[in-house]
């Protein structure tokens, strides 16, 4: 635990001054990257990511393709500054597990049937990370994927939403409260952490992982704080789409 503070005090105020149900800052910029196909840059409290796009292009090797759809290659990686301890860099088991669970989000919105044989590639580099990296990185590819021009469902997006609590200088623990986006003391000391994405058109859930533990009842009202979390950043990547091709129009018109 850290010291004797505690993550949530009893006005319901965070360590960084969040209400249980605020989200950190999120700021999107599309179309950053002019070698890919498409491109996204976010920030989300300290988390900064860039997510890259190639493709539809031809699997390789050919024993990838699939002859009735594309297949859909997403890659986290984590740069060896992104963490107050250097990272090893490359593949290790974690970002293995984040890179298979986001490829398997994506595909769900894809229209993946429209090119058979070829392969889209998401590239999500985590340049500084604060806790809630996955989230961050598929919200950003699905801006990505959309500014490739790749066919899709819906835009993804992704948020989380945990319980934290706090222990008293007795050893004894204080209840738990359901928060929205664990900041990175939350999500260290915290009890539980539900990351999910979804279509939010539909609300079709493409992602839910739980780390820790939580009733039926705490389950439940952080599943609805999350989704309500991923409509806010839903909002916020198509304002970036928007700018992004309001921009494009003003460049031509010069
Ligand atoms: O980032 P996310 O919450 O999706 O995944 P996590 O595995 O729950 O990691 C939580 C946080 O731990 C990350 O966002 C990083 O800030 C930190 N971390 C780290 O400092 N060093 C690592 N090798 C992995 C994660």
């Amino acid at each position: 635990m850290n010291g004797d503070k505690k993550l949530i005090d009893d006005t319901g105020t965070r360590l960084d001054g969040r209400k249980a149900d605020e989200l950190r800052k999120v700021t999107i910029k599309a179309g950053v990257l002019h070698r890919a196909d498409g491109s996204c840059y976010l920030e989300w409290g300290g988390n900064k990511v860039i997510a890259a796009v190639y493709g539809p292009r031809e699997a390789i090797p050919r024993h990838t393709q699939n002859p009735l759809r594309a297949i859909v290659n997403a890659r986290y990686n984590m740069a060896a500054f992104s963490v107050d301890d250097r990272k090893r860099p490359g593949p290790d088991r974690r970002s293995r597990e984040i890179s298979k669970v986001t490829s398997e989000a994506l595909e769900k919105v894809i229209i993946t049937d429209y090119y058979p044989r070829a392969s889209i590639d998401v590239n999500i580099e985590i340049l500084n990370a604060e806790a809630g990296t996955r989230c961050a990185g598929l919200s950003a590819a699905g801006v990505a994927l959309a500014d490739a021009g790749i066919p899709l469902k819906d835009i993804p997006v992704s948020c989380a939403a945990g319980k934290i609590g706090s222990e008293e200088k007795d050893g004894s623990f204080l209840g738990g409260q359901i928060v929205l986006d664990l900041g990175k003391e939350e999500d260290n000391f915290g009890n539980a952490d539900l990351p999910i994405a979804i279509a939010p058109r539909t609300n079709e859930i493409l992602l839910l992982q739980m780390d820790g533990h939580l009733s039926f009842e705490e389950f439940e009202k952080a599943l609805d704080f999350a989704i309500k979390g991923c409509h806010q950043v839903s909002k916020i990547q198509k304002e970036a789409l928007i700018n992004k091709y309001h921009a494009s129009e003003e460049e031509e018109k010069k």
